[in-house]
C-alpha cells in the first residue's frame, strides 16, 4: 500500500433526506488528501430481514433521528478504520462488520455503515484520479453497458398512504437506443400521465418517490391510465415502452393471504396469483417485483413456475440483497432477478457479493434507490461500475430522483463510443428444476 491511500479520518455528519428526516453522511479522508463522501438512503417498505438503520427513537423527529449513528461514525468507526488501505474495500467492510458485531447491523447501524463503506469507495476513486464508475470497472476494456432505467409514473402502497395497494407503477423503455432516449420517452409519458390526471380532476400532487399521487378507484385503473399515458406520449405500449410493477406484496400479505384494501378483497395465494395473471394477460407488463409476500415462498415458487419464462420476477423484500438468499432462491426456482439495495446489507462488499451470486445463477439485477433519498448518486456509479443491467430510482420528478437520472446522462456522455445501452435483456432464467417450465404449479 502506498501511504497515500491509507485512511486518515472518517467524519460523520447529520444531514436530511427527501422526506425531511435526518440521515447519515460520511466523509472519508485519505492520507494523500483524497476525500470521498456519501449519504445513506432510507426505506419505508422494508423487508424484515434487511440490515437495520440505527434511529434514536423517542419523541424528537418522530423517533427517526440519527444522532447515535452519526456519533458511531466519529467515535467508533473512525478509530477502527484509521490506517487501513482505502483501496482495500473488502478489508474496510470486514472491519465494519466486525466492529458492528451483529447479524442485522444494529450495533453501528446499517445507515452509519453504508455511508462509510460508500464514502471509502469514492475516496479511493478520487485518489486514483478517476470517477467512481471507472474505478470500479478496473482495467476492463471495450464496450460498457449502461443500465435500463426503471421509472415510476404512479406511486402507491406505503409511498402514497396506501391510496392504492400496488406500490410502483413503472415503465421501462426497451425500444430506446440510449439512456438519453429512454429518459426523453419517460419524460413524455410522465407528462402525459399528469395531463390525464389533471383532465379527469384527479391531479393531487406526487407520492414519496415523485410519481403522481394515485387517485384511482382500483389498482387496475392505474394500469389502464398508464397504458393511456404511454399512447398519448406517442409510444407503442409493449415493445417501445413496457410496464414494470413493484407489487410490494409484503405490505398487505401475510400467511398466504392478501388484503387488497383498494379493491375491497381478501385473496388467498392462488387468487392473488390469478389476479396478477389477468394483469399480465391484459397489460404489457414485463417485470413484477415482490408479487407475493416475503413470507410466502410457496406462492413465489408457484408464480415463478408459471411466469418465470416470460416475465422478470424480482425479489426485493424477499431477497434483501443477500447473496445466500439469492443462491437458495435460484436453487429452488424462485424469482429470476434481484433488487440490489446497498443499505439492505450495510456494506458495498456484501452488496457486490449478492450481485455476483445473482450473475452466477443467471439472475437479472436491478440496482435500486430507496424511497428516502438524497442528492447522493453512488448507485449510478455502482450500476455502471459493476455492470448491472437495470437501475430503479423512483419517478421522474424531485431532485433526489433527477440527480440520479442526470448523473446517468453524464456517464453515458463520458463513455462516448464505449457506451452500450442495456435495453431489455429478457431474464427467462430457467430455474434448475426440470419441471419448472410447466404451467402446473
Ligand atoms: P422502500 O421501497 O425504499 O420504501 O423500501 C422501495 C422498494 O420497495 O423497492
Ligand atoms: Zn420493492
Amino acid at each position: 500500500m502506498t501511504r497515500a491511500t491509507s485512511i486518515e479520518h472518517v467524519h460523520g455528519r447529520r444531514v436530511f433526506d427527501s422526506r425531511g428526516r435526518p440521515t447519515v453522511e460520511a466523509e472519508v479522508r485519505l492520507q494523500g488528501g483524497a476525500v470521498g463522501r456519501a449519504i445513506a438512503p432510507a426505506g419505508a417498505s422494508k423487508g424484515s430481514a434487511e440490515a437495520v438503520d440505527r434511529r434514536d427513537g423517542g419523541s424528537v423527529m418522530g423517533g427517526h433521528d440519527v444522532r447515535g449513528a452519526v456519533a458511531a461514525v466519529g467515535e467508533r468507526i473512525a478509530p477502527a478504520l484509521r490506517g487501513l488501505n482505502g483501496r482495500d474495500q473488502v478489508a474496510v467492510d470486514e472491519a465494519l462488520i466486525a466492529l458492528d458485531g451483529t447479524a442485522n447491523r444494529s450495533g453501528l447501524g446499517a445507515n452509519a455503515m453504508i455511508a462509510v463503506s460508500m464514502a471509502v469507495a469514492w475516496a479511493a476513486a478520487e485518489a486514483a484520479g478517476q470517477p467512481l464508475w471507472r474505478y470500479l470497472l478496473g482495467d476492463r476494456q471495450g464496450p460498457v453497458t449502461l443500465p435500463l432505467p426503471e421509472i415510476q409514473i404512479f406511486g402507491g402502497g406505503a409511498h402514497a398512504a396506501r391510496r392504492v395497494d400496488i406500490q410502483d407503477f413503472m415503465i421501462v423503455c426497451p425500444g430506446a437506443e440510449t439512456v438519453a432516449q429512454a429518459l426523453d420517452w419517460t419524460a413524455e409519458v410522465y407528462r402525459a400521465a399528469g395531463e390525464l390526471m389533471a383532465e379527469s380532476g384527479r391531479l393531487a400532487g406526487v407520492a414519496d418517490e415523485g410519481g403522481w399521487w394515485p387517485v384511482f378507484a382500483s389498482n387496475e385503473e392505474a394500469l389502464e391510465t398508464l397504458v393511456q399515458a404511454i399512447e398519448r406520449a406517442g409510444r407503442r405500449p409493449g415493445d417501445e415502452v413496457a410496464i414494470s410493477l413493484d407489487v410490494a406484496a409484503s405490505e398487505f400479505g401475510r400467511d398466504g393471504s392478501y388484503r387488497l384494501a383498494r379493491d375491497g378483497r381478501e385473496l388467498g395465494r392462488d387468487a392473488m396469483i390469478e389476479l396478477l395473471e389477468g394483469w399480465l394477460a391484459r397489460y404489457p407488463i414485463v417485470s413484477i417485483e415482490d408479487p407475493l409476500a416475503e413470507d410466502d415462498a410457496e406462492g413465489f415458487l408457484r408464480f415463478t413456475r408459471r411466469f418465470g419464462h416470460a416475465v422478470q420476477i424480482i425479489g426485493d423484500d424477499f431477497l434483501v440483497t443477500d447473496a445466500a438468499r439469492v443462491r437458495a432462491a435460484a436453487q429452488t426456482g424462485i424469482a429470476n432477478a434481484v433488487l440490489i439495495k446497498p443499505n439492505q446489507r450495510g456494506t458495498l462488499m456484501e452488496t457486490l457479493e449478492c450481485w455476483k451470486a445473482a450473475k452466477a445463477y443467471g439472475f437479472g439485477g436491478i440496482v435500486s434507490a430507496r424511497s428516502g433519498e438524497t442528492e447522493d448518486v453512488t448507485i449510478c456509479h455502482l450500476a455502471v461500475g459493476w455492470q448491472v443491467p437495470q437501475l430503479k430510482v423512483g419517478s421522474f420528478s424531485r431532485s433526489e430522483r433527477m440527480a440520479k437520472w442526470n448523473e446517468l446522462l453524464r456517464l453515458e456522455e463520458a463513455l462516448g463510443d464505449r457506451a452500450r445501452f442495456a435495453g431489455w435483456a429478457p431474464y427467462a432464467a430457467s430455474p434448475p428444476s426440470p419441471s419448472a417450465s410447466g404451467r402446473s404449479a
